[in-house]
């Protein structure tokens, strides 16, 4: 068996942001030079949240799998994939539905939290509950040994490991049971201050015009105590800053760290070269980006074969289910 595999997915939530390439993207480049990587879009685990509205969600997937490949997940070593595409996804989650206790998915922490965040949506189905359940079908279909999660979605990976040993002690030891790989997610603070996120508009996206990123990073707030252009600042307290640093050189950011304080750069001159590094530090992504989007069918031809890819390996572990479960 294949102990150096990684499985994981990512709700089509459309254009990806600075957050994502810090955080999930950056980590995911890496476990691609060390593991055989499975990745997709996690659109039915979308539907438990968005069923109301769907119509969203392709181009969602579409674009943010341009994102991927842009970045440099790379189909010749990982298999990217659509989880709609590959339907046993859905029939695992079947079986494994019929060995979940209901108190283990109605104990899960985040469920109630994202009933509470959500509270617009009715979530009160059956389907949000089977969220981790899908989530753990996902996974010990590849019979995965990592996958790679944040903080956040430990709970689901606790759960996916109580339904795999349950799933082994029935019915034979099919599935090893995967490890969190749990990664480091730098927060990443967007525009206003507060982290970067899509749904706070506070977000810079990847796949933005040069413009638009200057415009907003001009429009950045930065330490907030610097008032007038003569006030000393301190980088430390500088929103702007604490995003932009790291696509400054290291004489740059000597400079700024002794201008600041002496009041001796304004904060426009200091944002325009911060701009100017993060828009540089983007430009060969935009590029790639936009060689992508030329060929329409690209990203098509890449998740159609890497279905394929994974529906083989998805078949073949359905057999042994099968074939334990005497079903
Ligand atoms: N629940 C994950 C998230 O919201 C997405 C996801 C679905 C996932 N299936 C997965 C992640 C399997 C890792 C492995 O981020
Ligand atoms: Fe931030 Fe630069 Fe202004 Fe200092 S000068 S507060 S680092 S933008």
């Amino acid at each position: 068996m294949n102990n150096r595999r990684i499985v994981s997915g990512m709700r089509p939530t459309g254009k990806l942001h600075l957050g994502h390439f810090h955080g999930v993207l950056a980590n995911w480049l890496q476990m691609q030079k060390e593991y055989e990587c499975f990745f997709f879009a996690a659109d039915w685990h979308s539907l438990t949240t968005e069923y109301a509205d769907t119509s969203g969600i392709r181009e969602s997937i579409r674009d943010m799998v341009l994102d991927w490949i842009a970045f440099g997940i790379d189909p010749e070593k990982s298999t990217i994939f659509c989880q709609s595409s590959v339907h046993q996804h859905a029939e695992l989650n079947l079986i494994l539905s019929m060995i979940t206790p209901v108190s283990w998915l109605e104990r899960n922490p985040t469920y109630k939290e994202m009933q509470d965040n959500l509270a617009a949506k009715d979530l009160s189905t059956f389907g949000f509950l089977g969220y981790p359940v899908l989530m753990a079908a996902d996974i010990i279909l590849y019979r995965a040994t990592k996958v790679p999660v944040g903080h956040d979605q430990l709970p689901h990976l606790e759960i996916t490991r109580e339904i795999t040993r349950r799933f082994n002690y029935l019915y034979g030891e099919v599935f090893p049971e995967p490890e969190a790989l749990l990664t480091e997610t730098p927060k990443v603070l967007g525009l206003d201050g507060r982290k970067m996120s899509k749904s706070y508009g506070n977000a810079i996206f990847l796949s933005e015009a040069a413009d638009e990123t200057r415009k907003k990073v001009m429009s950045m707030v930065t330490d907030t105590q610097r008032v007038r252009r003569a006030d000393p600042g301190d980088p430390d307290k500088c929103v702007a800053y604490s995003l932009n640093h790291q696509y400054l050189t290291e004489a740059q950011k000597s400079e700024i760290l002794v201008a600041c304080p002496a009041a001796s750069i304004g904060c426009v001159d200091c944002k325009k070269i911060q701009a100017q590094a993060l828009v540089d530090a983007m430009e060969p992504f935009r590029c790639r980006r936009n060689e992508l989007i030329s060929s329409p069918s690209m990203v098509d031809d890449i998740l159609a074969d890497g279905a394929r890819k994974a529906a083989i390996s998805a078949a073949e572990t359905m057999l042994h289910v099968r074939d334990a479960l005497k079903v």
